[in-house]
């Protein structure tokens, strides 16, 4: 017998200012596109902004449905939308923010768990890391390398 252990580090900003310029004009933007969200459900709108390795911007919000199952997350709506563009080209980073209608936007939240099974393989088949910047409206802002971090002994295609 013997025991594996993950280990798992990112950076945290005191806020948004404390962002080198890129990095916090994407998270900018991804709080102005949560605006685009469809959530009268959730009231929990969320935004999200890749940059490609090509340059390209490509933006997803979660669309809601009164079928709750049916809605899709605003990083979801982000990769297909890439994928449908742009395929196979690398995403070098997504910033992620939301607004509540309900809650403080005051912290950064991090993907859901079938979205990070997307980001994953979504990183895998283009052989490139997609690196993370999660942030509210206020507050602090998380930078994570890859957002294969975040899905440890994660479940590939490679056992298909
Ligand atoms: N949501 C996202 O868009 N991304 C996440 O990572 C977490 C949750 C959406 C789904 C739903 O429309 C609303 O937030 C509340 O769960």
């Amino acid at each position: 017998m013997h025991e594996n252990k993950f280990e798992f580090s990112y950076k945290v900003f005191d806020n948004i200012d404390e962002l080198p310029e890129e990095q916090r004009s994407l998270l900018k933007k991804a709080q102005e596109v949560s605006d685009h969200a469809y959530a009268p459900y959730s009231h929990f709108h969320v935004g999200s902004v890749a940059k490609l390795i090509n340059g390209e911007i490509v933006t997803g919000t979660n669309q809601e449905n009164a079928s709750y199952p049916v809605g899709l997350c605003a990083e979801r709506v982000l990769l297909a939308s890439a994928s449908s563009q742009f395929p196979n080209v690398p995403i070098e980073v997504i910033a992620i923010s939301y607004k509540s209608e309900t809650q403080k936007n005051d912290h950064p939240v991090s993907p859901c768990g079938i979205c990070r099974q997307s980001l994953q393989e979504y990183e895998s088949r283009v052989n490139h890391p997609i690196q993370l910047i999660l942030g509210g409206m206020t507050g602090e802002v998380y930078v994570i390398d890859s957002a294969g971090k975040l899905l440890p002994l994660a479940f590939t295609k490679g056992e298909l």
